[in-house]
Formats: structure tokens, sequence, C-alpha cells
């Protein structure tokens, strides 16, 4: 991102980055990383595309995006893997409502983001682009971070194993 970019995107989402609650996500872990970083990288590429494409509701998008995965494992009675992918658009739309003004198009953003999963289905072209580019994102930190974060995992065992000898 250009430095006028970068400058817009954090006057867009700097009330949220301020959230005591929202910044509980830097203690989730998401795809090997943080869930922090997780939405921070979806709502910035959201910002890119929107702009790229001339959207026009770049500022409303790209707030959802960073709001689609705003809850914590504690919050999630399901303990069910399964489950989980399934309901937590809902629970991060509801903790998104506490904070902040959710219109229409922002809540089917947030609640079809797991789409073709359960839940609702996208209504709007802002809904599809989130959803895109969160399975994106999802991707490029499945192979990048979770990869490495198992494969430390296994060496730190490995390395147990040899010093215990
Ligand atoms: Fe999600
Ligand atoms: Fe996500």
């Amino acid at each position: 991102m250009s430095k006028k970019e970068t400058q817009d995107f954090n006057l867009i989402v700097k009330d949220i980055l301020d959230n005591q609650e929202f910044n509980k996500l830097n203690n989730e872990l998401h795809h090997g990383i943080t869930r922090y970083d997780h939405v921070l990288r979806v709502a910035k590429t959201t910002y890119k595309f929107s702009r790229f494409f001339h959207m026009k509701n770049t500022e409303l998008t790209t707030r959802a995006a960073l709001l689609h995965d705003f809850y914590t494992d504690s919050q999630m009675m399901e303990s069910n893997k399964v489950a989980k992918l399934t309901i937590h658009p809902n629970l991060a739309y509801e903790n998104a409502l506490k904070y902040y003004d959710i219109n229409d198009l922002q809540a089917n953003i947030i609640k079809s983001h797991m789409f073709p999963l359960k839940g609702e289905i996208p209504k709007y072209k802002e809904s599809w682009l989130v959803s895109a580019v969160d399975k994106l994102v999802a991707a490029y930190e499945m192979s990048h971070y979770k990869a490495s974060l198992y494969l430390n995992i296994f060496a730190l065992f490995l390395f147990n194993l040899l010093i215990q000898k």
C-alpha cells in the first residue's frame, strides 16, 4: 500500500484497532498466527481490491472485513471443529454489534463470509469480495505459517527427545 493508502486505511479502522475487546484477538491462535493478524490482513487486502475495482463502499466493506472474525475461542460453546466453522460468523456479528453501527451490507459480509458452508448467502458484491479474500488469505496463511508452526513444534519435540537421552 502507498503511504496515502496506509493513512486512509488507518483512519477507516482506527476505532476498531483501539477497541480493548478487539485487541483480545491478539491472544487467539488462527491459521498459525494470531486472529488479529489474520483479520488485519483480510481487511487490508479487501481495502486494496475494493479500491482497485472502484467499489463504492470501500470504508464499510473494509470495516466489516476487519470484524469478520471478531470472536474469542472462550465465547464458543461448541467444541466440535465443523460446528465452530459455521457458528463463528454469527458470533462475530453479535460482537461487532455491541460496539459499532452495522448496516445490512456489513451484517451480510460478516454472516456470509464462510459461504458455501452453512450460514447466510452473500447478497452483495462486497460480501463475495470479502468471502473470496478471506479464503485466499487463509490459504496463504496456512501454507506460510501453519506448516512452519507444525515444523517448529516437531523440531522442539525432536530436540526434547535428543536431550532426554
Ligand atoms: Fe471466519
Ligand atoms: Fe477469516
